[in-house]
């Protein structure tokens, strides 16, 4: 049991049909939902933390929650750095102890994207540690853009190869119609599988990532909704498209907005349901096993993860 890289998760996922899930954290309830969900699971794990996590959170104390978590539940455990925009913020996570990190220059022009991700890669790797990396845009519902211009952003397949070699990541998040939050598609959902099949096809070796994941079950929306919430109209991923990419490269996808849904509904629930109580385990401790039940259905039902330590 320790903190481990994506290195050997990865090598087994990618020659296999299951993905490994990679869950956003920002405080206890929320980690330990996740850990007991991969452990009853026995499925592989990767806990990512954004800047924003990071500040809200503050970073000795989320460290020192997967720690504990390693030691409490016996699993090995990836620590992500999600979206690093910059040098910077990616050396402090390498500098603390995070195992992975993700820099993503992907609002840069390529060449830029390029030298920010090398100047990472040689940082990292100098200190054991692994990159994510972006290529192309994750345009959602709300920028307000035609089909075209979004297929535009998505990740090209001759740039992506070029753009392996050049910075040696260990690997590539990629665009192909999923985008972030619980607005991800006005019409019928689209993926690019074609295009999916065809970078995976030229890079082969390459662990591919999925952001913007989440399948935005309606169950949760809707519970929201009926205590008082007010999120009409959300969208997420269809579960079998995300099961059909982990067969085309896609090694890793991370879900946050799911497990935010799943937590809210029931904070929400509680708060209605027992307006005189208030006493905060009372409502973080059934949020937590929310998390927990989330966590188990995508590992078992959508990325197939589950018995694959
Ligand atoms: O991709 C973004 C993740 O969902 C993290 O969101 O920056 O609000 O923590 P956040
Ligand atoms: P969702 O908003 O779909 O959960 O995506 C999360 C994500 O990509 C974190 O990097
Ligand atoms: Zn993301």
């Amino acid at each position: 049991m320790a903190l481990v890289t994506t290195k050997e998760m990865f090598a087994k996922a990618l020659v296999s049909d299951y993905a490994i899930g990679a869950f956003n954290v920002n405080n206890m309830e929320i980690v330990q939902g996740i850990v007991d969900a991969a452990k009853i699971e026995k499925a592989p794990l990767i806990l990512q933390v954004s800047a924003g996590a990071r500040k809200y959170a503050r970073p000795a104390y989320l460290l020192k929650l997967v720690e504990a978590a390693i030691e409490d539940t016996g699993l090995d455990i990836c620590l992500h750095l999600d979206h690093g925009e910059d040098f910077d913020i990616c050396k402090k996570c390498v500098d603390d102890g995070f195992t992975s990190v993700m820099v993503d220059g992907s609002k840069h022009p390529f060449e830029e994207n390029i030298a920010l991700t090398k100047q990472v890669v040689e940082y990292a790797h100098a200190h054991g540690v692994v990159v994510e990396a972006e290529l192309g845009k994750l345009a959602g519902v709300e920028d307000n853009i035609s089909v075209d211009e979004r297929s535009a952003k998505f990740t090209d397949p001759d740039e992506a190869a070029e753009f392996v070699e050049r910075t040696g990541v260990d690997s590539l998040a990629i665009a192909i119609g999923t985008s972030h939050g619980a607005y991800k598609f006005k019409g019928d959902p689209y993926l690019d599988f074609d295009r999916l099949k065809e970078i995976h096809a030229l890079i082969p070796e390459t662990p591919l990532v999925l952001h913007g994941a989440s399948t935005v079950l309606r169950e949760f929306v809707d519970r929201c909704n009926e205590y008082g919430g007010q999120i009409p109209g959300a969208q997420g991923v269809p579960e079998e498209m995300i099961r059909e990419a982990t067969k085309y490269g896609i090694c890793k996808v991370n879900i946050d907005t799911d497990l935010r849904l799943a937590m809210t509904a029931e904070i929400r629930r509680f708060l209605i349901e027992s307006p005189s109580e208030f006493d905060p385990r009372k409502y973080l401790g059934p949020a937590r096993d929310a998390i927990q039940r989330m966590v188990q259905h995508k590992i078992r039902d959508v990325l197939n993860a589950s018995n694959t330590l």
